[in-house]
């Protein structure tokens, strides 16, 4: 297959995003050659940092990565400079990448759309996560996006859906027929899906201050983890069969409740750099949702995230439900539950939980808790973002959000983002105990 040519330009060039996760998943993509139609990749942003400097001067092809364009989102003047740019790339397919505050979103799409009339390039738009604040921004956001743009050229990108693991979520049920079976109420328990992070919000204060745990994490990731746990398998590997499966699903959630939902702010959180005084931004967001369709009618997802918490761990568990309580009490231990776990970190694995009889042992005895971990190819993997760039660069979409999913992950996070919830402190490098409380009174505990 011929490669076509393409640039690619980087709003938010120089950012964090740009630097810590966009520029080397290129350079490694590039060195395992497989950015064949590269032409060049421009950095737009007000200024050209120091760090990014010192980055580029480390690309595999200087011509290719160390091209600055300084540019302000809001200013018409730093148009038509690009507009100079792009003049030169006839032909060539052009893809705007948008690294940005959310903030910035409305203008930047606008701005370009204006711009890109002028011109006949194939193009693609990339954006970046939270999109929009809420369901009726988000809306807005859309229709501004299809003002300029058709859906086949955007990307709503998450880069949770590039990682091993979530995508072998799909794999494991659709290449295991001993597994789809069990799939169900009638099998599974409850599920927990966690992403903690013991990190805090590392400078970024002024992005998180305006957005928290909700709208960084739970309304994307999360729902987007549940969706591939969730969904129903679609009848062939087709982009829109399996983003119209996440639709369906995400139509079954109930909204979420403020009764089954915990709100927390980390101690010390206000003196953060960039954050307002008493902000009350969570820092952590759990939850308890139920999904009303047939597969899943009365089983509890608990989805739980959070900055400063007791470890980094981002895993999805279906807990099985208990052999008979007449058992467990012969036994003399505690009721059994099969597990199957999706860790994306700190590891890549899929471990199955189930219990056997130990080595000698009698019928009676206690059973030992036997894991098989699938280490999924035992070298290191690509990063999230390697595998999404080159789904761009090639035009799939699978793994990306469509414009009706979008809003219906906000529809149902949005009974919880209003203020008048309980916001709890609790302390760095804990788990908040609100938290333990809103599984336990249920009978279950957080598998951590
Ligand atoms: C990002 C969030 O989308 O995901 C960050 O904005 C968070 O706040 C990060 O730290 C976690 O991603 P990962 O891949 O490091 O688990």
């Amino acid at each position: 297959k011929m490669s076509k040519k393409f640039s690619l330009f980087i709003l938010g060039g120089t950012g964090d995003l740009a630097r810590k996760k966009l520029f080397p998943a290129l350079y490694s993509l590039y060195s395992k050659g497989k950015l064949e139609g590269l032409y060049k990749v421009y950095s737009l942003a007000r200024e050209e940092s120091q760090e990014w400097k010192h980055l580029v001067s480390k690309s595999p092809d200087p011509e290719k990565f160390n091209n600055f364009i300084q540019f302000d989102v809001k200013e018409e003047s730093y148009y038509e400079e690009l507009a100079k740019v792009l003049k030169k790339l006839r032909g060539q397919e052009i893809i705007f990448y948008l690294a940005l505050s959310p903030f910035l979103f409305e203008t930047a799409i606008r701005k370009l759309g204006v711009l890109l009339r002028n011109f006949t390039n194939p193009r693609k738009i990339v954006v970046e996560k939270p999109f929009g604040f809420d369901l009726a921004s988000a809306s807005r956001l859309n229709q501004i996006l299809h003002t300029y743009f058709v859906e086949e050229e955007i990307y709503r990108i998450d880069h949770f859906l590039g990682k091993e693991t979530v995508q072998n979520i799909l794999s494991l049920r659709l290449s295991n027929t001993i597994f789809e079976g069990i799939w169900n109420k009638n099998f599974v328990d409850h599920v927990q899906i966690v992403a903690i992070e013991d990190i805090g919000i590392e400078g970024r204060g002024d992005y998180y201050d305006g957005v928290g745990a909700i709208r960084d994490m739970l309304q994307n990731h999360m729902l987007q983890m549940l969706s591939f746990t969730a969904m129903e398998l679609p009848c062939c590997m087709d982009p829109e069969l399996i983003r119209d499966e996440k639709t369906k699903l995400l139509r079954s959630v109930r909204r979420l409740s403020q009764k089954d939902a915990v709100k927390g702010q980390y101690e010390g959180y206000s003196l953060e750099k960039g954050v307002k005084e008493n902000s009350n931004t969570e820092t952590f967001v759990a939850v308890k949702l139920y999904i009303d369709n047939f597969r899943w009618q009365d089983v509890p997802f608990y989805l739980m995230t959070g900055k400063k918490l007791s470890k980094k761990l981002s895993q999805i568990a279906l807990v099985f439900k208990e052999v008979p309580k007449s058992f467990a009490k012969l036994l003399d231990c505690t009721p059994k539950q099969n597990k199957i776990v999706f860790q994306a970190s700190p590891e890549n694995k899929i471990a199955i939980h189930f219990e056997l009889r130990p080595p000698a042992g009698g019928f009676i005895a206690c059973p030992v808790e036997t894991t098989m971990e699938y280490n999924l190819t035992g070298q290191k993997l690509p990063e999230a973002y390697e595998n999404l760039l080159i789904d761009i660069v090639q035009g799939d979409r699978s793994l990306f959000i469509r414009g009706d999913e979008v809003e219906l992950m906000w529809e149902i996070v949005e009974p919880i983002i209003k203020e008048d919830m309980p916001l709890y402190t609790y302390k760095p490098g804990t788990l908040p105990e609100q938290a333990n409380k809103l599984i336990e009174k249920d009978g279950k505990v957080w598998i951590l």
